[in-house]
């Protein structure tokens, strides 16, 4: 089964650490993404401390799962780039690389919304301590799932959304 097709949101973890060689493979599928112009409009912040993970937790409803999580990754967005309007698809590529990696590697992880909401944008920049010019864009909260949850994936394929011009 393709990758696509065996990520699944996991929002519950083990407490097992993820390791400096995983986190690495993380970064690296995250910078491998496509961007407008090859712009790569990106910067992460790791995020292993609990006190900080607890903190981001609460940043909106459906950030939870940062709390138990071993590891978080803060995707950063930079105002200073070829094609700013761009730069938004830029960074959920890279997002989406980082939940393919995970899955690849055995873990899980789930995508918390920040950016555009301007009070979660804020909060994050709090917390994180992030500099101006730098935008939080998403959070991923990952480690090694509790339950892949593979078996009770359901397809959402529907050819009735795909127009085909010939
Ligand atoms: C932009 C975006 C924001 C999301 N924000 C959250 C969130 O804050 N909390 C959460 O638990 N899941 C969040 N998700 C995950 C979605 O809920 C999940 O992808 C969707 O329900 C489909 O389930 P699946 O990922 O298991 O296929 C977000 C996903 C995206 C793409």
């Amino acid at each position: 089964m393709s990758l696509t097709l065996k990520r699944k949101s996991i929002r519950k973890f083990l407490d097992s650490k993820v390791s400096e060689g995983e986190i690495e493979k993380l970064l690296m599928s995250a910078m491998q993404a496509p961007s407008a112009t090859n712009q790569q409009p990106w910067e992460f912040v790791v995020v292993k401390n609990r006190d900080i993970l607890a903190k981001l937790s609460k940043v909106s409803k459906g950030a939870w799962p940062l709390k138990e999580a071993p590891l978080g990754i803060i995707t950063l967005m930079r105002e200073d780039c070829n094609r700013p309007v761009m730069a938004p698809q830029d960074m959920a590529a890279a997002t989406q690389n980082i939940l393919l990696q995970a899955t690849e590697l055995g873990m899980g992880g789930v995508w918390i919304g920040v950016y555009p909401r301007e009070e979660r944008i804020k909060e994050v920049r709090e917390i994180a301590e992030i500099k101006e010019g730098l935008i939080p864009f998403s959070m991923v909260a990952l480690g090694y799932p509790e339950d892949t949850g593979i078996s009770s994936i359901k397809y959402r394929y529907d050819p009735s959304r795909v127009k085909v011009i010939e």
